[in-house]
């Protein structure tokens, strides 16, 4: 397997928008992926499979705390294992950081995400009621490093 995740380039974000586009229900879009890859505390890092980008994970480090803001697999590519490989390092690249909290807001049905984050030790810690546009409740959830 030649599966390996590092910091993306600013060629690889129309690619990395496109797997957002087909993922979230709310993406970013380019522009917005653009906006973030200028700001110095947000990390974006990329699984990759040879030479193809299967995912992402967008960081957020202000001091000591920090904030997952999206990860997404490429619906080709899931089940295979790059969203854990996208969340060890996104956390190895905090744990490096001042950071001791890291916080990340889910949809209440979003079962395969939820099981991720538990599986890296995240718990709820609160919820948003009507969060999002379908006023679904979000659940903001934290692990401590
Ligand atoms: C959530 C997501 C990133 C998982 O990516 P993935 O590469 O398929 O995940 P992995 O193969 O690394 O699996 C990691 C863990 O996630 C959970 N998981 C992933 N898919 C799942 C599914 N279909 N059902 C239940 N749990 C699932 C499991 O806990 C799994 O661990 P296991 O294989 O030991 O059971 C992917 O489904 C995705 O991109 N979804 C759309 C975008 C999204 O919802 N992002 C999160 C927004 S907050």
């Amino acid at each position: 397997m030649s599966f390996t995740v590092k910091k993306i380039n600013e060629s690889d974000l129309i690619e990395i928008s496109k797997i957002c586009d087909d993922s979230i229900s709310d993406p970013f879009g380019i522009q917005g992926f653009k906006d973030l890859y200028k700001l110095e505390h947000v990390k974006i890092l990329k699984s990759v499979n040879q030479d193809e980008i299967t995912g992402y994970i967008v960081l957020s480090i202000v001091k000591d705390e920090a904030e997952i803001l999206s990860i997404a697999v490429g619906e080709n590519f899931r089940r295979q294992g790059f969203a854990k490989l996208l969340m060890k390092e996104g956390l190895n690249l905090i744990k490096k950081s001042d950071a001791k909290k890291v916080f990340l807001e889910v949809r209440e049905d979003n079962i395969c995400a939820i099981n991720l984050y538990r599986s890296f030790g995240f718990k709820v810690i609160s919820e948003r009621k009507n969060y999002y546009k379908d006023k679904k409740t979000a659940l903001v959830m934290m692990a401590e490093l």
